[in-house]
């Protein structure tokens, strides 16, 4: 099942539930689809690119305008809202812009709405190929019994479907290897003990939870034979991924242990640096309570003062290859990322 699609409506998995329940929620209003990108009920960001471009479809099916510039206005409008949700992952912005510019192509009402769909859609279609494609490239850099060390969620539930950095690991289990997975607990939102651990055990992969204070300690141990995460960002100088993404790839350095990046061409902000990229702060209830949905276990004083950025900045340099649709990519990157991505 994708982790979100069209069916009349926007419907995506809430995946502020898992692994309690499997639950699909319907965004009929584009507030509604807003509220859950904001509360990471759909997250990562390849799904984040596949729900700005449904956003757009929702905002042209939402009302009814008799007139085509005032659906235009309208969908102009929730653009720029649906961009306000989350400021880190960049094809959040690049789904929003790409389906937009597709839906003022319409010359009435309903080509309108007919041309932000297919759009929509075929956006989300085009994830899923390139997480296969991805897989197929990366797998090749997996030998037969690897363990791999992932951080936060890069899976099916990051994605429409398959996954980037777990897609990797998934097409290597495919393609016959026996591949075990370390996932990191991911604090403080938890996204690899809820969501990774639990979406390689629905696949029936080898996986083993520890938090995430446990990465040095497995690494000295030698049971680490790579690393691959996925990101939100890559920049000319750095690829911003989940906040602890850099003290892993700190870590793969010292120990010895190659650092992959899987990542499609569509989170690549090429034109940018680390310096100018908004990096998001999120609540300090995330922190202090053991369970943010119930508010109601403290595991901090309430009034301490708290520091919580979403996602941190790893310099390129640590990244020992980068993992695309279109090959696996190799330092030096200055050259050879824009010859293999055409930048
Ligand atoms: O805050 P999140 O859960 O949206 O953060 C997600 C990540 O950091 C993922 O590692 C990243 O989006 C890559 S997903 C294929």
């Amino acid at each position: 099942m994708r982790t979100i699609f069209w069916d009349g409506c926007v419907k995506l998995i809430d995946q502020t539930l898992l692994p309690d329940r499997f639950e699909v929620m319907e965004c009929r209003k584009v507030e509604e689809l807003a509220e859950a990108i904001k509360r990471l009920a759909v997250r990562g960001a390849p799904a984040l690119e596949a729900a700005g471009g449904y956003g757009i479809a929702l905002a042209a099916h939402e009302h009814d305008f008799s007139k085509v510039e005032e659906l235009k206005e309208h969908i102009k409008k929730a653009a720029e809202y649906l961009a306000s949700t989350r400021p880190t992952a960049v094809n959040l912005f690049y789904g929003i812009d790409r389906v937009l510019r597709a839906a003022m192509e319409g010359k009435s009402v309903k080509e309108v709405r007919q041309l932000a769909l297919n759009e929509a859609e075929r956006l989300a279609n085009e994830d899923v190929e390139r997480n296969k494609l991805m897989g197929k490239h990366g797998a090749k850099l997996l030998k037969d019994g690897f363990t791999v060390l992932t951080y936060c969620n890069t899976g099916r539930l990051a994605t429409v479907d398959w996954g980037t950095a777990l897609g990797v690991v998934r097409s290597a289990v495919e393609e016959g290897k026996r591949i075990k997975v370390i996932a990191c607990e991911t604090r403080p939102l938890n996204q690899g003990s809820r969501l990774t651990a639990w979406e390689l055990m629905q696949d029936g992969i080898d996986v083993t939870l520890i938090t995430d204070s446990m990465v040095g300690m497995v690494m000295q141990k030698g049971m680490v034979d790579c690393v691959i995460v996925g990101a939100d960002r890559i920049v000319r100088d750095a690829v911003f991924n989940k906040i602890g993404t850099y003290t892993v790839a700190v870590l793969a350095k010292e120990h010895g242990i190659p650092f992959y990046v899987a990542a499609p061409a569509t989170t690549f902000d090429w034109g940018r640096e680390a310096k100018d990229v908004v990096i998001e702060e999120r609540s300090r209830e995330e922190l202090i309570y053991c369970n943010i949905k119930c508010r109601q276990t403290l595991i901090a004083p309430p009034n301490v003062k708290v520091y919580n950025p979403a996602f941190d900045s790893t310099p390129l340099r640590y990244v020992t290859a980068l993992i695309t649709e279109r090959g696996v990519i190799y330092p030096p990157y200055d050259e050879n990322i824009p010859k293999v991505l055409g930048f």
